[in-house]
């Protein structure tokens, strides 16, 4: 009788040693322990009862008892599912001497750089991607990124990565505008999902027509066994480790990792020059190192913080190219928890209305790590110096001025992203820490959106 998104649980009064659970689009899993079973939405929080785990599939009815369970379809038949052990442990989600998850997932990522380096090499120093998947991306005319949030500007970060390496023309959309205003599909797309969670209610619905059209598809994600990651013809894992701060940090970097290794795979199979001449690990390895000196900088960039951010209401972040995509993530991470009203804005586009919001004190942080349109941002930061804003320029060390505040290492041109990230990253928390808030759990705010 119910419609919609759901995930319950009932206890009769009568019985209740007795839980009947069902689940429609929401996740829900059923935990086995030994003596007892638990219901949980994740099974990040049933960690320290149990690693094993059955999933529930849409529409079913289970049966839950202390020492068995009992799933039926809709249609009241029997169903048997094998349980699943969880690659997780508690010190997996403990935050050790950490003070919030958000620093701690911040300071992982030079290791989840290593590790993907790890888990992608093959013997032979290839990209190792499952053949199907490579063949499905090279029969393809356009790959269409589908996400939402972080993921969705991670997809904005690597849309030029994809472009150069595969040859491939790359769109980025949100899943919730995609859902109900489809654009024209070329004549073989390629769908990729990129999802932390795999679970994100907007992202499966898109999913969900895609593959009542019989369309190929591809999820990278962080969580094996998730919906996004089941439904999806591949996946493609984060190795991220479980990210628990509601604002997304280690999962950004890595979902444009995994994409740069996947571009790599299939510019190098169809002998793409830049992709031939991209040594792929050599870069990601240097990218570790450059984040592991960004992160070690933690004393400036709060001081920074506390300079710029500790009392203004508005903030933005410019930048043009790749730059732009950072600033749009560098805002959402400022504005979701330190409630900062933040935008991440084309620096060129300032002129043309949103500089009359510039006024004195304004803080804008001017992101550079591009040759070309460096000097153009520089030129936008004139601009609104000018009009009083108090500007902060993060830059790449070869393009560095004498009086740039933030400089980051150099890395390779087209993963740039990856660096230019972690003091903005840095930047959100410590504003958000001085300004009292919760770094973890901002208001209104949950960690996966299973809602539409
Ligand atoms: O789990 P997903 O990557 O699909 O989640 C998408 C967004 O809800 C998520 O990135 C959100 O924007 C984060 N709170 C950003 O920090």
């Amino acid at each position: 009788m119910i419609r919609g998104s759901y995930a319950f649980a009932l206890v009769e009064k009568n019985d209740p040693e007795t839980i009947y659970v069902a689940k429609n689009k929401s996740p829900l899993l059923i935990g086995l322990g030994d003596g007892f079973n638990v219901i949980c939405s994740d099974a990040l929080a049933m960690l320290d009862q149990t690693t094993h785990f059955v999933e529930i599939e849409d529409g079913e009815m289970v049966t839950v008892t202390a020492d068995a369970i009992e799933i039926e379809d809709p249609k009241g038949n029997l169903v048997y599912r094998e349980s699943y052990e969880a690659q997780l442990d508690l010190t997996d989600i403990e935050k050790g001497t950490y003070p919030y998850y958000m620093l701690k997932e911040i300071d992982d990522q030079p290791t989840v750089m290593r590790r993907l380096i790890q888990e992608y090499q093959g013997e032979s120093g290839e990209v190792v991607i499952d053949a199907a998947l490579k063949n499905e991306l090279l029969a393809s005319d356009r790959i269409y990124i589908i996400a939402c949030g972080t993921s969705n500007h991670a997809g904005w970060a690597a849309k030029s990565i994809l472009e150069k390496l595969t040859q491939i023309p790359v769109e980025v959309h949100l899943s919730s505008e995609f859902g109900y205003n489809m654009p024209l599909l070329s004549a073989k797309p390629f769908f990729l999902f990129l999802s932390q969670s795999g679970e994100t209610a907007d992202s499966r619905q898109v999913l969900v027509t895609i593959n009542q059209l019989g369309l190929p598809s591809l999820t990278i994600t962080n969580v094996a066994g998730s919906t996004l990651s089941r439904e999806a013809n591949h996946t493609l894992l984060l190795h991220a480790g479980p990210e628990i701060a509601v604002a997304s940090t280690k999962a950004y970097t890595a979902q444009i990792a995994v994409m740069t290794l996947l571009a790599k795979a299939i510019g190098d199979e169809k002998a793409v020059p830049e992709a031939l001449d991209f040594d792929v690990f050599h870069e990601l390895s240097i990218v570790a190192s450059a984040m592991e000196a960004l992160v070690d900088e933690k004393a400036v960039i709060s001081q920074f913080a506390e300079d710029f951010l500790s009392d203004t209401r508005n903030a933005f972040y410019i930048g043009r190219g790749n730059d732009y995509y950072v600033s749009m993530e560098a805002a959402l991470k400022l504005k979701e928890i330190s409630y900062i009203q933040a935008e991440g804005f084309a620096a060129g586009e300032l002129k043309h209305g949103t500089i009359a919001l510039i006024e004195e004190g304004t803080p804008v942080i001017g992101v550079i790590t591009e040759e070309v349109t460096g000097s153009h941002t520089r030129g936008n930061l004139k601009e609104v110096e000018s009009r009083g804003a108090h500007t902060l320029v993060i830059v790449s060390q070869e393009l560095a001025k004498a009086t740039d505040q933030i400089i980051l290492p150099n890395v390779h041109p087209l993963v740039t992203s990856l660096v230019a990230v972690v003091p903005t990253q840095l930047l959100a928390y410590f504003a958000t820490l001085q300004r009292g808030f919760d770094v973890d759990k901002p208001r209104n705010l949950a960690k996966s959106v299973t809602v539409e």
